[in-house]
């Protein structure tokens, strides 16, 4: 496990799968917020790839997300489309709402950055949020993430077209301690 200062990043446990089907991915404002594509239940026992993890996959690795006090689930964490030519690689964060405003998205990011930078030796990481997910892009920022532009109306969120920023962090540029 990669342990944070608040939270660890572990893999995905058998049980894991229905809290966070549905304590996060059954919310349709925060699925529609959080995901590419457009929002759909997922059927119980279902082998959606957001709750059941391929190891055998290269291009991406998912983490399931614990307090380190009690140990108990509180989100996930992403790494995906992983470039090992570039050695780059985006990264993405979900928090169970109970979760949130805890300091533990800041931690997860931080704790991400160790595991892109050190364990995997990456040269750059990148985070694309909604121009207005304040949380994301403080959590992104306090860990030393710039924005480097912004996607003018690139996200079709619950009826309105959305900007997304995109923020990116090298490997020469972080210090583990911000
Ligand atoms: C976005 C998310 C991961 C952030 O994690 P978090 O644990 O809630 O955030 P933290 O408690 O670590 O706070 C990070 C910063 O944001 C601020 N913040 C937290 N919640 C906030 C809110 N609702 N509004 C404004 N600022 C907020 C904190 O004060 C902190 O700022 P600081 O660095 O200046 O101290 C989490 O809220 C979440 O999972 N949201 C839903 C899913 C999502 O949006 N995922 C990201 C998709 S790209």
């Amino acid at each position: 496990m990669l342990t944070g200062g608040k939270v660890g990043l572990r893999a995905r446990h058998e049980d894991d799968i229905p809290i966070l089907r549905t304590e996060l991915y059954d919310d349709v404002v925060n699925g529609s917020r959080s995901e590419a594509g457009p929002w759909k239940p997922i059927t119980p026992g279902s082998k959606d790839p957001r709750l059941v993890v391929d190891d055998t996959k290269e291009t991406s690795v998912q983490f399931s997300v614990v307090e380190l006090e009690g140990g108990s689930l509180v989100g996930t964490a992403t790494f995906w489309g992983i470039d090992t030519h570039n050695r780059a690689a985006h990264i993405g964060l979900g928090l169970l709402p109970a979760a949130r405003g805890k300091g533990y998205g800041k931690d997860v990011v931080a704790t991400l950055c160790h595991y892109g930078f050190v364990v995997r030796g990456f040269h750059r990481m990148q985070i694309e949020t909604l121009a207005d997910n304040v949380a994301m892009l403080r959590a992104a920022e306090s860990n030393g993430f710039v924005r480097e532009g912004v996607l003018r109306s690139s996200a079709w969120v619950l009826g309105e077209f959305l900007d997304e920023v995109v923020l990116g962090l090298l490997a020469k540029d972080w210090n583990p301690k911000t």
